[in-house]
């Protein structure tokens, strides 16, 4: 293949087409990072932001005072950050309307197959819409835009100064035979060419001074498009990898490019805050190059609920710096109060639970600790969503029920682990002693049968059979 941009070259179809084909198992698989932008704590915050977005809108007389808040996901993934905001919006009685949306037809239709969404028919809604390419636009005017990891995906440019020079890096991409996805097989070639740059280009590099940058010209063409479709008035939360300022982008060097099946690179957030130009531009407490979260807004004159509200969520805290500090305390010895202290400030979150489901299987909870484990885990399973995968979030809770006695819970976990992930030894295994214990002896018998048919020779199944 002949070099050129690298926003032109193939990597970025080929990334759309591994999305296309994994469907929902990038996720399940865990071969996309998603944990903290599809958390319940980002959800909740982005529920209080679209909130302060929609009592901004109504203090300025754009909207009135019933309506609803029209929100927009782009490049939703497997929507669960959409389950966990459609879920906090109804607690909060905030009347909304949410389009959610991906390129990817695999994942729409994925999106509609929920519960959740057929039973919210009306007040949620799935589109397929590619950011770039769809000449109609979503179906409603958003007055508030989310795009999770969405930035990094789109193309981008790479460009560098050598010299007080400005050159385009361009690439030429060469495909190797192998089954591999192809954005994990393509061998990249770079080189520098002189070519015209457009004005924002060389209105931007002397920022940067003497070195490479990248340009995200897709997320710059994706917010062009946002601004027509919300006619110039709406709130764009964006979360994604990449660099917050100017001296991560000279720090970093260039082109920056990750491979997880298909291709995304790191966003340069400085040059999209200059492109936004006068406009508000919020960005995370400590933003770092792993994850930010920014705010961009137009259209207010004033937005003081939500500048107030940015203050006390993102503008306060890094969510990344939450999330080591949780890795800590899991590396530790934590007692069950600070298990369960750190799982209410994740606010039950299904993946959180998960991380501690060993620590808390060797505790030995007192009776009133155990009674709030209990509630924690109810609380936390209302939270589920399942994406499949191995990730069996019903077992680690069933389990973490049994060792504590509670054989009723624990049983019914085991059915929806089996219910949700297929039959399985383990599961069977352990859903018939609870039987048993619960003196079903029918039943558990039965299961124990099951988990021989499973896994002929299991020695405890057969010693158990024997007994009954
Ligand atoms: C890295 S995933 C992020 C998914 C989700 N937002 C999250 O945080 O887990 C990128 C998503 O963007 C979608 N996507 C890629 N290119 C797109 C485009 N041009 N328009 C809309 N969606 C796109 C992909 O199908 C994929 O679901």
């Amino acid at each position: 293949m002949s070099a050129g941009p690298l926003s032109q070259s193939p990597l970025w179809r080929w990334s759309a087409q591994f999305y296309e084909r994994a469907a929902t198992e990038a996720w399940s698989k865990g071969i996309v990072p998603w944990r903290l932008t599809n958390s319940v704590r980002v959800a909740e915050a982005y529920g209080r932001l679209i909130s302060a977005w929609r009592t901004d809108l109504i203090a300025a007389g754009f909207k009135a005072p019933d309506a609803p808040v029209e929100v927009l996901e782009l490049g939703g993934g497997a929507g669960r950050l959409a389950f966990h905001l459609v879920r906090w919006l109804e607690q909060a009685k905030v009347p909304f309307q949410l389009t959610w949306s991906d390129a990817a037809a695999s994942n729409v239709a994925a999106f509609n197959a929920r519960t959740f969404v057929q039973e919210r028919a009306g007040a949620v809604e799935a589109v397929k819409l590619d950011v770039l390419q769809d000449p109609m636009g979503p179906p409603l005017a958003p007055d508030v835009v989310i795009g999770s990891y969405l930035f990094d995906t789109l193309p981008h440019d790479a460009w560098a100064v050598r010299g007080g020079r400005l050159v385009e890096q361009h690439v030429r991409v060469e495909l190797p035979p192998g089954t591999a996805p192809e954005c994990e097989r393509a061998e990249l070639h770079w080189a520098d060419v002189e070519t015209d740059a457009p004005a924002f280009v060389r209105g931007y590099a002397p920022r940067v001074g003497e070195g490479g940058f990248m340009l995200p010209v897709g997320a710059l063409q994706c917010l062009k498009r946002v601004t027509e479709w919300s006619t110039g008035r709406c709130l764009v939360l964006a979360a994604d990898k990449g660099e917050p300022d100017v001296a991560a982008v000279q720090a970093g060097g260039s082109p920056k490019l990750q491979r997880h099946g298909g291709i995304s690179a790191m966003v340069n957030f400085d040059a999209i805050r200059a492109w936004w130009g006068w406009r508000p531009f919020l960005r995370s407490a400590q933003a770092e190059p792993d994850l930010g979260f920014y705010a961009l807004a137009q259209g207010l004159k004033a937005l003081p609920v939500t500048r107030m509200t940015w203050s006390a969520s993102f503008g306060a805290e890094s969510l990344l710096h939450r999330l080591r500090e949780l890795d800590a305390l899991l590396q530790g010895e934590a007692s069950v109060p600070q298990l369960l202290q750190a799982l209410a400030a994740w606010r039950f979150d299904p993946d959180v639970f998960v991380r501690m489901a060993e620590p808390l299987r060797a505790s030995k909870p007192t009776p009133e600790e155990a009674a709030a484990l209990v509630a924690a885990i109810d609380h936390t399973w209302e939270n589920h969503f399942e994406v499949g995968g191995d990730l069996d979030v019903a077992f680690e809770m069933a389990t973490v029920l049994h060792r504590i006695g509670q054989l009723t819970r624990a049983a019914h976990l085991y059915e929806r682990s089996l219910e949700l992930h297929g039959r399985h030894a383990t599961a069977c295994f352990n859903l018939g002693l609870c039987r048993l214990d619960l003196g079903d002896r029918d039943q558990g018998a039965m299961l124990l049968k099951e988990v021989l048919e499973l896994q002929p020779g299991h020695a405890a199944a057969t010693r158990i059979l024997a007994q009954l």
